[in-house]
């Protein structure tokens, strides 16, 4: 079992009041419409690929939620996309507990996720380049992930306009 509260984030601000009183773990189905009402937020501010609700019961072991008093307040989510290679999708945290670092440690407590299910790679599609840097993510070619492509940007509005940056992180050298 991961102890996700023990992983750190990045910026100063964890330490606020505000950062205190949120909890990093592993979603439960009674997450789900949580989850769903803060993807269905990404996607209007254009951020995020559709989940349904559906789908985001199907695969509730593989989303990592940010609570703060029993309210989901920051989701995100592993999908596979082979045996050495995992996406950080669907990151999202509500406006008004943004740059809190909640959005670090969910990345974070994805990473740890990946490292225990022996994945070695962790990739996302991002336009937040600075704040996957700061957790590690280098830039690398859109090209080195063509079952991204083929499965996901078919479904997406700007598959031909697309302005979104590939970064990936290894996590094996951490171990
Ligand atoms: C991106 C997002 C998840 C970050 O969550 P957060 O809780 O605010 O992030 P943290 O507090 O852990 O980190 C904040 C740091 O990341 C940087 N950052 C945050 N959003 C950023 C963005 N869109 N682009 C570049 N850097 C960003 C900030 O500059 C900040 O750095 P600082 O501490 O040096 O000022 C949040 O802004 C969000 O939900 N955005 C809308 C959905 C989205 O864009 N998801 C990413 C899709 S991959």
């Amino acid at each position: 079992m991961i102890d996700y509260s023990v992983l750190p984030a990045f910026s100063v601000r964890e330490t606020s009041a505000v950062a205190n009183e949120i909890t990093i773990r592993q979603a439960t189905l009674a997450d789900a419409r949580g989850i769903a009402d803060l993807v269905n937020l990404g996607e209007r501010e254009g951020q995020l690929l559709p989940r349904s609700l559906a789908s985001i019961r199907a695969t509730i072991g593989d989303w990592i939620v940010a609570t703060n008093r029993g309210r989901v307040v920051g989701v995100g989510s592993l999908v596979e996309m082979n045996h050495a290679l995992v996406e950080v999708r669907s990151l999202v945290v509500a406006p008004e507990y943004r740059q809190f670092g909640v959005g670090g440690r969910i990345v974070n407590a994805l990473v740890e996720q990946a490292r225990a299910r022996g994945r070695p790679t962790v990739f996302a599609l991002t336009r937040a380049v600075l704040f996957f840097e700061k957790l590690g993510f280098i830039i690398t070619d859109k090209e080195n992930f063509p079952e991204k492509v083929w499965r996901d940007c078919s479904i997406c509005p700007v598959q031909f306009a697309c302005d979104e940056v590939a970064m990936v992180k290894s996590v094996v050298s951490q171990q």
